[in-house]
C-alpha cells in the first residue's frame, strides 16, 4: 500500500512542477484568449480552437470532443504513453529526479509493449551513436559525415550515428545486455533468417538518422548506405506501433519551436536537405520519409503553424506536388505553397546549394518564389477557359465548385472559403454569390445540407441543376450553350421565352437577358450575356442551366439542336394548349408589380440599356 502512496506523491509532485501550457504549447500552436489559451484539439478533427487550456486550473478541456483533464491525461493521451512513462517524461521535462523504478511488469501474454518499442529504438540510437564515435568502427561514417560538411553540433542534434558492417552488433548489444529482442525485432531493428530463425541485424554498415516523434523519442531510423554498391540508397525501419510513417516528419522535434515562431513549416524532400538548412540556421525545416505528403502530416503541422512551404529541387516534382497538396490541404486551416529550386540555381538540392556561398541568400529566394497552391491550382483553371464564352467558362467553373465541394470547401473556414470563392467569381468573372450558391448545389444530396443561419433568397437553383425542366427552361438552357440558336426563332416562338412564362424570377431575368441579346446587331454571344444579368440569382441560374444542358447533350452540337427543336416543339405544344391566351393574366396587381420590376431593372442596369420587354405576349 505505501507504495502506492509514494507513486500518487511522485505523480502530485510532477504534476506541480508541470506547466501545462508548455507541454501543450509544445505540439498545439497556443494562443492566449482572457485567463486561457486556446489551440487545436488534437483529439478531433479540429479545424476551429476548440481546445481550451486554463492555466490556473492546470486543465485543459475541448468543448467540441469533450476529451479533457490534466497534464498527465495529455501527454498520456497525445504520445500515447503508459502512466509511467508519461510520468518519467513529464518528472525529466522538471528537472525532478524519480525514486527508482520497480521490477519491470512482465510483458503481458508474451505481448510487446509500445514502451518496450521505444526502449528499443532508444537503445538501439545510442548504439548507433557509440558506434560512430568508435575509433576503428566509425570511421568510415565520421569521414563521410565529414565530406558530406555536416558539423558536430548537426551530428548531435540530430543524433546521428553510425551502423557496424557485421550482421550481429546491435545483436551482440542486445544479448550482453539481457535485453528482450522481441522489442527489436518488432522495431524492425533485428530481422530474422527464413531458413534459421536465426535473427540479425537489420541495419549494416550504414549512416544512422534517428527518426524521432514531436518530443524526441526515437520511434525509428534511416539508414544511407556508405558503400556505393549496397542497395538500397536509404534504408527505413518498417512501420511499427510506434512508427507510423505517412505521419511523420523528419526534423519535427528539432523543427517544432521554430516552426511555431515562424508560423511557417518548410518541408524538404531529404533528410541531408533538412539537416543542411537547420546547419545553415534554417530552423523551420522538416522531411517527408521519401514518400509525398499526406493528411496525416497536414494535421500535425495545422496544429503548430499556418503555412507550408514544400520546397522541391525539380519543377516536375514540383508541380506534381503541387496538384496533390491542392487537394491533400484544401480543407485544412494551412496556406500552402510549392517552391522549386531549379528556378534559381542549378544545385540539384538544398544540401548541395547551401554548401555554397550565397546559398541560404538563394534558398530564401527559392522559399520566396513559393507559389500558393490554391492559386496555381486556379491559374490552371484560368488557362483552360481563357478565351471561352459562359459555355466553357460556367462548365469549366462548375466542375471546379463540384471539386471543390467534394474536398469540403463548405468546411473550410469562412475567411478562407471567401477568399477562394472570391477567386473562383474571377476567374469566372461571375457574381460571388452565385458561386457561393452553387456549392451547396454541387455537393448534391452527398451530405446533409449544414445549418444555415441566414435565409436564402428563394431561387431556382436547385431545381435547375437536377430537378426535371419545363420545355422553356430547356430552351434557355440551350440558348446559353449556343446563343445562335436564338436567331432562329421568330418573332411568335420568342415569345415562348419571354419572362413572364417563367415560373421564377431568378429565371425570368434570365429570359430577358436572353432575349436582349437579340436586340443587338451582331450575332449573338455568350460573352455578351453575362453583362445583360444584372442579379447574383440570375447568373447562378444561367450558370447551371448551361452546364446541365452542355452535361445532357455531351457537348454534342448535333444533340443540341434536336434537344432545341424539341423543346421548342414541345413549348408552342404547351403555349398551343393553353389557348395562345396571354401567358399573363391582367391582373392589376401583377401588372404594377412587373412594372416595379421592370424600372427597378432599368435602373440597375443603368439608362443606357433597353428596357425589356420589346417583343414578348405584353407587347403584342
Ligand atoms: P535523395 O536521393 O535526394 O537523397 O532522396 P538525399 O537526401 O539527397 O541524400 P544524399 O544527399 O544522396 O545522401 C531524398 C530522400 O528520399 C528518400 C530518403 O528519405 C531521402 O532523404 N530515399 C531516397 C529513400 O527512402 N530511399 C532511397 O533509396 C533514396
Ligand atoms: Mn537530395
Amino acid at each position: 500500500m505505501s507504495t502506492m502512496w509514494q507513486d500518487d506523491g511522485e505523480k502530485q509532485r510532477v504534476r506541480d512542477a508541470s506547466d501545462i501550457v508548455r507541454i501543450i504549447g509544445e505540439v498545439v500552436a497556443l494562443k492566449p484568449k482572457g485567463r486561457e489559451y486556446a489551440g487545436l484539439c488534437p483529439f478531433h478533427d479540429d479545424h476551429n480552437p476548440s481546445m481550451a487550456v486554463v492555466p490556473h486550473k492546470q486543465i485543459f478541456h475541448c468543448f467540441v470532443c469533450g476529451t479533457g483533464g490534466d497534464v498527465f491525461t495529455f501527454v498520456r493521451k497525445f504520445h500515447k504513453m503508459e502512466f509511467r512513462e508519461a510520468l518519467e517524461y513529464l518528472a525529466q521535462r522538471a528537472g525532478i529526479e524519480l525514486k527508482p523504478r520497480r521490477a519491470e511488469p512482465a510483458p503481458g501474454e508474451g505481448g510487446i509493449s509500445r514502451s518496450q518499442l521505444h526502449e528499443a529504438n532508444s537503445i538501439a540510437a545510442e548504439f548507433f551513436k557509440a558506434i560512430y564515435r568508435h575509433p576503428e568502427h566509425g570511421r568510415l561514417a565520421r569521414e563521410i559525415v565529414e565530406r558530406r560538411g555536416i558539423s558536430p553540433a548537426m551530428v548531435d542534434r540530430f543524433g546521428i550515428g553510425a551502423a557496424p558492417d557485421r550482421f550481429d552488433g546491435l545483436l551482440l548489444t542486445i544479448r550482453n545486455k539481457q535485453l528482450d529482442p522481441r522489442a527489436f525485432a518488432e522495431a524492425g531493428l533485428l530481422r530474422t533468417k527464413l531458413e534459421s530463425g536465426h535473427l540479425y541485424d537489420t541495419f549494416r554498415n550504414r549512416l544512422m538518422f534517428p527518426i524521432a516523434d514531436m518530443i524526441g523519442r526515437t520511434i525509428a531510423f534511416g539508414g544511407r548506405k556508405m558503400r556505393e554498391e549496397d542497395e538500397p540508397k536509404y534504408l527505413n525501419s518498417p512501420e511499427s506501433r510506434v512508427f507510423n510513417k505517412s505521419a511523420t516528419l523528419f526534423g519535427l522535434a528539432q523543427a517544432s519551436r521554430a516552426i511555431q515562431v515562424a508560423r511557417t513549416a518548410i518541408i524538404t524532400e531529404g533528410y541531408t536537405d533538412t539537416i543542411a538548412c537547420h546547419q545553415a540556421g534554417l530552423e523551420n525545416v522538416v522531411a517527408t520519409l521519401g514518400t509525398a505528403l499526406t493528411r496525416e502530416h497536414a494535421i500535425v503541422l495545422r496544429r503548430l503553424c499556418d503555412r507550408v512551404v514544400l520546397l522541391f529541387d525539380g519543377d516536375d516534382a514540383g508541380q506534381r506536388a503541387a496538384d496533390r497538396a491542392a487537394e491533400i490541404f484544401f480543407a485544412e486551416p494551412l496556406d500552402v505553397a510549392v517552391a522549386t529550386l531549379d528556378k534559381v540555381t542549378d544545385a540539384k538540392d538544398p544540401d548541395e546549394l547551401l554548401k555554397r556561398p550565397d546559398g541560404l541568400e538563394i534558398l530564401r529566394k527559392a522559399l520566396q518564389g513559393g507559389v500558393d497552391v490554391l492559386r496555381y491550382r486556379f491559374a490552371r483553371v484560368a488557362r483552360g477557359i481563357a478565351g471561352g464564352g459562359i459555355a466553357v467558362r460556367s462548365r469549366a467553373l462548375e466542375e471546379e465548385v463540384t471539386r471543390l465541394a467534394d474536398l469540403g470547401l463548405s468546411d473550410v473556414e469562412p475567411v478562407r472559403r471567401r477568399m477562394i470563392i472570391r477567386e473562383l467569381a474571377r476567374l469566372a468573372d461571375v457574381g460571388e454569390e452565385s458561386i457561393a450558391r452553387a456549392i451547396p448545389v454541387a455537393r448534391g444530396n452527398r451530405t446533409p445540407p449544414r445549418v444555415r443561419t441566414e435565409v436564402e433568397p428563394p431561387s431556382s437553383a436547385a431545381r435547375l441543376a437536377t430537378g426535371p425542366l419545363s420545355p422553356e427552361e430547356a430552351l434557355l438552357g440551350c440558348a446559353l450553350c449556343e446563343p445562335s440558336l436564338l436567331t432562329t426563332l421568330d418573332e411568335q416562338s420568342r415569345g415562348l421565352l419571354a419572362p413572364e412564362r417563367m415560373g421564377a424570377e431568378d429565371l425570368a431575368d434570365l429570359a430577358s437577358a436572353v432575349l436582349r441579346l437579340l436586340g443587338g446587331d451582331d450575332a449573338p454571344t455568350s460573352r455578351d450575356l453575362l453583362p445583360l444579368l444584372s442579379t447574383m440569382e440570375a447568373q447562378s441560374a444561367a450558370t447551371i442551366l448551361q452546364a446541365r444542358t452542355e452535361r445532357e447533350t455531351g457537348g454534342n452540337a448535333e444533340r443540341l439542336h434536336s434537344h432545341w427543336k424539341e423543346c421548342l416543339r414541345s413549348a408552342a405544344i404547351r403555349a398551343e394548349r393553353a389557348g395562345n391566351a396571354p401567358v399573363v393574366t391582367d391582373d392589376t396587381a401583377d401588372l404594377v408589380a412587373r412594372i416595379a420590376r421592370a424600372a427597378e431593372r432599368s435602373q440597375r442596369l443603368g439608362p443606357d440599356m433597353k428596357v425589356f420587354p420589346k417583343a414578348g405576349p405584353q407587347g403584342r
